[in-house]
């Protein structure tokens, strides 16, 4: 990161704030927090709560079954911890807009200009329609299934994040030829082996034992194309050339 520049903090409300710090302790996100390149804030949202038994949750007015989370910790919660009137505050929920890989590139623009990122984890059957009003600017679903809360969503948003910020990935953690990297169509990777050479009569194909870069790179280029059309021909796009025999 530039001389001068703050550290960006991505701010995690949570029932299940161990579960959370865990993931974000643990491989690349802990690797990056403990460079300084960013920091994470991880709030219990029943701290926020105005009761002694600490509830954050009740029935639904007008009846039905699943709890609610209840407006007051939600919103208590995002007020503590946002420095910015305009900070983006997402809600995770499968009502929100799929994430992907153009969404995590405008997240990662967002958390960097503005320096915070808070992401609340949705629960029980969902939060007082108020909270959304009052302090959620952006709604955010991993995939069209539902998950027992929004920890794991959040969790899997800050990792991918955390991995595109300057200098987070190292030169064997092979960030560039990623599934799904813009810079090279957007396509899927292609197949990847390690030793040893033979192993159960299968084989290494002999071009990657060659030696030859241009001869790998053409292989490895075509075999990603080809993995795209046959996996994912959504992502094959013949006017980009991943995916197409041009
Ligand atoms: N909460 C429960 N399921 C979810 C999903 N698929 N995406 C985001 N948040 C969720």
């Amino acid at each position: 990161m530039s001389k001068g520049a703050e550290t960006p903090v991505i701010k995690v409300l949570t029932l299940f704030p161990e579960m959370v710090r865990t993931v974000l302790e643990t491989s690349i996100p802990g690797r990056a927090a403990k460079q300084d390149l960013v920091r994470y804030e991880v709030v219990d949202i029943r701290d926020f709560s105005v009761d002694k038994h600490r509830t954050v949750d009740d029935t639904a007015y007008g009846g039905g079954a699943g709890m609610i989370m209840m407006v007051p910790p939600v919103v208590e919660a995002v007020e503590s911890v946002r420095k910015r009137d305009d900070a983006t505050v997402i809600l995770t929920t499968p009502q929100g807009a799929t994430f992907d890989e153009v969404m995590t590139l405008d997240l990662l623009d967002d958390l960097q200009l503005k320096g915070e990122l808070i992401l609340i984890c949705g629960h029980y059957k969902g939060i007082d329609e108020r909270a959304r009003e009052l302090v959620v600017t952006r709604e955010v679903s991993i995939g069209d299934y539902v998950l027992s809360g929004g920890e794991l969503p959040a969790l899997v948003i800050a990792d991918a994040l955390v991995r595109r910020i300057e200098g987070v990935l190292h030169n064997e953690d092979s960030a560039g030829n990623d599934s799904f990297t813009l810079a090279r169509g957007g396509g899927l990777d292609c197949q990847w082996y390690t030793k040893p050479p033979e192993y159960r009569g299968l084989k290494v194909p002999d071009v990657l034992l060659s030696g030859h870069h241009g001869n790998i790179e053409k292989w490895r280029s075509d075999q990603a194309a080809s993995r795209t059309r046959n996996r994912r021909p959504d992502l094959a796009d013949p006017d980009e050339g991943i995916g197409s025999d041009t």
